[in-house]
């Protein structure tokens, strides 16, 4: 028996085929156990020579199969080794790495350079009252420059604001002991435009505003000045021209000289000379009456820009739309390294 269980451990080939004979030898079932079971009815003298052949039988049995199984797990560990080999010196797959939208760029490059001159980041909501968007900045119901900027109303006193202009009546309103301002405000704004090359449905603005006493137009145009310049490169020039707003008196509109020439010529210039980039003004006294600021104590500026216009003349984007439908051609083009 001894020799025929050996014999079948040395041929297992697996732990599973091993444990096979483990079951059949040394099992419940198996013959030793019956021997041990039948002790019972040998005589006195039989039994101790064969509880102990028995024992000694399937002491050997069991060591057997315990050497057995190391080895094969030891063979199997060693297999496992050879084929899950690593080849430390293959090349890196690479991985797909994101970089922020030119976008996103642009209007963080427009933060840096405004927290830089002392202006704080402020936001506001997208649906806006008709009391904020147009009313609190001088544009009764009914006002004709009401139509300058055709709006998505969602009741007769809720719209998808327009502009970010709002957010200077809000940010007014909301101080305390009427502290001076001094803030800009990047977000989405909304017309009832049709989408073209240069139009947009929803689109980008950032708003500033500086309230404070003796702020002049002087301050506006240093504070502009410098935008252009760190914008757009410090051999640029602004120009302001008369404009209309009806919540800044007097309203300008500002252009920066135009020397975007490359190899191809000046595409992104006028003729002029100069490029128009955003509206600005004095904070008119009305608005900032409403807002709970005396106009005789109180003066501003505010000015508004959009970041796309901004970032299709620095980098000679010919189309708006490419800002929205996220071709990955497009903005690899404007991540950094
Ligand atoms: N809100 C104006 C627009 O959307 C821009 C602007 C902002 C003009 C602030 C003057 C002052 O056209």
């Amino acid at each position: 028996l001894e020799s025929e269980a050996l014999a079948k451990v040395e041929t297992a080939s697996s732990l599973q085929e091993l444990q096979g004979v483990r079951v059949a030898y040394l099992g419940k079932k198996g013959p030793i156990t019956e021997v041990l079971r039948g002790m019972g009815k040998l005589s006195a003298e039989e039994r101790p020579v064969i509880g102990e052949l028995a024992n000694k039988v399937r002491g050997n049995i069991a060591a057997a199969i315990d050497e057995k199984k190391a080895g094969i797990e030891a063979e199997q560990l060693e297999k496992q080794l050879e084929e899950e080999q690593i080849d430390v010196t293959l090349p890196g797959r690479p991985v797909a790495v994101g970089g922020p939208h030119l976008l996103t760029s642009i209007v963080e490059e427009i933060e840096d350079l405004f927290i830089g001159l002392g202006f704080e980041i402020r936001e506001g909501p997208e649906v806006e009252t008709d009391y904020f968007n147009f009313e609190a900045l001088n544009l009764p119901k009914g006002h004709p420059a009401r139509d300058m900027q055709d709006s998505f109303y969602i009741t007769e006193d809720l719209l998808l604001r327009t502009h970010t202009s709002p957010v200077q009546a809000r940010t007014m309103n909301a101080m305390e002991n009427k502290q001076p301002v001094k803030m800009i405000c990047p977000g989405k704004v909304y017309r009832r435009d049709t989408d073209d090359a240069t139009h947009s449905h929803q689109f980008t603005q950032i708003e500033g505003l500086y309230v404070d006493k003796n702020v002049r137009m002087s301050d506006l145009k240093g504070v502009l000045d410098r935008f252009a310049k760190h914008m757009f490169g410090e051999d640029r020039e602004i120009r302001l021209r008369p404009s209309f707003f009806p919540f800044t008196e007097p309203s300008v509109e500002m252009d920066i000289s135009c020397k975007m020439c490359n190899g191809k010529g000046c595409s992104v210039c006028k003729r002029t000379g100069w490029i128009e980039i955003l509206g600005a003004g004095m904070v008119h006294p009305r608005v900032l009456e409403m807002a709970g600021y005396d106009p005789k104590v109180y003066s501003g500026f505010a000015f508004g820009m959009g970041p796309e216009r901004i970032a299709m003349l620095k980098y000679g984007v010919d189309d708006i739309r490419h800002f929205y439908t996220n071709d990955l051609r497009f903005l690899k083009q404007y991540h950094k390294a």
